[in-house]
């Protein structure tokens, strides 16, 4: 049966301590770190950039799953690449050479992906699914951790997965934004891979239990 992947979103972490809230998830079995950038352009609030994920780097084995909530990301996305990131996953929404982007991002030996805001359609992507390793599904405007799943999003999940079965496509199916135990299992019954989740888990009384939870659900 197809086991789902959780990716803790360190944008609810302890930021004097990242290193610890790091640990504890990596330890606990995450199997991805998603690491939220935003450029106070694309999105109405800023948070971390290439130098604190280097640093960070050095003490995880972690997946970097760098979800890039900014505008340029053709010009940025390489010093994200040279601090450790293993996913550069950019926006459907910025006006970029999106195929290029793709190449160049695969060609340095990274997974590329897109992601969609809760008002963009899947079929702005189709002619991308065949070249992308995963679509990030945003379920909540992209900007802020702790906001609501918005539940009318989930047929977009399912549509793609019945895209990339119909097409034998090869991307994974990951979703952010207010994911919690119950969305959680909305979500993987729609058909997603990966399921981002910041609030829910970092701001629980027992992270590791919470996580844990998530990773059994099926
Ligand atoms: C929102 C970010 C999300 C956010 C998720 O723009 O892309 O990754 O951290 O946080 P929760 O799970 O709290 O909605
Ligand atoms: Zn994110």
């Amino acid at each position: 049966m197809k086991k789902i992947l959780i990716a803790p979103s360190i944008l609810s972490a302890d930021f004097s301590d990242l290193q610890k809230d790091i640990s504890m998830i990596e330890n606990a079995g995450a199997d991805w770190l998603h690491i939220d950038v935003m450029d106070g352009h694309f999105v109405p609030n800023i948070t971390i950039g290439p130098l604190v994920i280097k640093n960070i780097r050095k003490h995880s084995k972690l997946f970097f799953d760098v979800h890039l909530m900014i505008t340029n990301p053709e010009k940025y996305w390489e010093n994200f690449q040279d601090a450790g990131a293993d996913a550069i996953v950019f926006h459907q929404e910025v006006l970029c050479n999106k195929q290029k982007l793709i190449t160049d991002i695969k060609s340095a030996g990274l997974k590329a992906g897109i992601s969609i805001k809760p008002n963009t359609p899947v079929e702005t992507i189709l002619p991308l699914l065949p070249f992308i390793d995963i679509v990030l599904i945003m379920t909540v405007e992209p900007g802020f951790g702790g906001q609501s799943f918005m539940d009318e999003v989930l047929p977009k999940i399912t549509t793609l997965r019945k895209i990339m079965d119909n097409d034998k496509y090869n991307f994974l199916i990951e979703v952010d934004g207010g994911i919690n135990l119950d969305t959680a299992k909305k979500c993987f019954s729609a058909g997603a891979d990966v399921l981002v989740s910041g609030n829910y888990i970092f701001l629980s009384d027992n992270p590791v239990k919470v996580l844990q939870e998530l990773k059994s659900i099926n």
